[in-house]
């Protein structure tokens, strides 16, 4: 039986990944940041441990615990809606902390057992931003581009130890916590600047006009696709919205 490891679980895709897995008979270690064990059914085939992918402590004390791993996916993830100019540095680090350098840190911890074993996959969730630009995310997206950058490099390199790598990249998923979480956040740092206020308005309208959009199950399924179908592409659009972007740019 293969064992996946997934940061991010106690909302969103990463719950419904886990779900996903344990259904289909995997071994599951659902990691979030505050241990919940009321969210996943209750089964011998999985694990809920600690881990906040901005500690290297907390990532090294997890991947301990969790011992020998097959597939890792680096779900994890905050968001950011604002104008560069309404966005203090510290956010900017903030963000690529989690996002970009959360997902380094994690490779980094798996990446000693996967050589030696010569096997393992690795499956970054990035977004369907990186292909085509929306405004008010530019620190956002950078954040996503850069593991995308990264994860094509790294697949190069980890070839020749039998490592894969591959990107997901769902579209907007209005139905998980992530965008109400962003907004918030954003409000605490003051809002939008004044500038921007009507720009941003008429952004908003338009993104509640979205017709197509992506459910925690289609990133499920595509994350299932990545890691069970090695026929499958190395970068995979995950719903509707996202496979319709997809296909047009194809
Ligand atoms: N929703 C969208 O529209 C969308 C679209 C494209 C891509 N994505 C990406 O998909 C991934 C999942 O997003 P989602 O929509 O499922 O959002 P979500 O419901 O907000 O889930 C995000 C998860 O990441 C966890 N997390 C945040 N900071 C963390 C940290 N430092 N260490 C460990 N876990 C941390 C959160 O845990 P806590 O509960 O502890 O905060 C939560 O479990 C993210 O990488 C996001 O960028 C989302």
């Amino acid at each position: 039986m293969k064992t996946v490891l997934i940061t991010g679980c106690s909302s969103g895709f990463g719950l419904d990944i886990a779900k996903l897995f344990l259904d289909r008979g995997w071994n599951v270690i659902a990691t979030m940041r505050t241990p919940r064990e009321d969210l996943l059914p209750i089964s011998e085939n999985l694990r809920i441990l600690p881990l906040d992918v901005r500690s290297d402590e907390s990532v090294a004390r997890a991947i301990e615990a969790a011992g020998p791993i097959d597939v890792l996916v680096n779900n994890a993830g905050i968001g950011w809606l604002n104008a560069l100019e309404g966005t203090p540095v510290d956010v900017i680090r903030d963000i690529f902390e989690t996002n970009t350098i959360g997902t380094m840190r994690m490779v980094q911890a798996v990446l000693p057992q996967f050589r030696e074993r010569r096997a393992g996959l690795i499956v970054n969730v990035t977004s369907t931003v990186t292909m085509k630009p929306l405004p008010l995310l530019s620190v956002y997206t950078a954040s996503k581009a850069a593991v995308n950058a990264f994860t094509e490099s790294l697949a190069l390199e980890l070839e020749p130890f039998g490592i894969d790598v591959k990107i997901v990249l769902p579209g907007a998923a209005p139905a998980t916590s992530f965008g109400k979480t962003a907004i918030s956040r954003m409000e605490g740092h003051g809002g939008f600047p004044e500038a921007y206020a009507g720009y941003a308005n008429e952004v908003f309208g338009e993104m509640r006009q979205r017709t197509e959009v992506t459910l925690p199950m289609d990133v499920a399924q595509a994350v299932w696709r990545a890691v069970t179908d090695p026929s499958s592409p190395k970068r995979l659009p995950a719903g509707a919205d996202a496979v319709a972007l997809a296909n047009s740019q194809a």
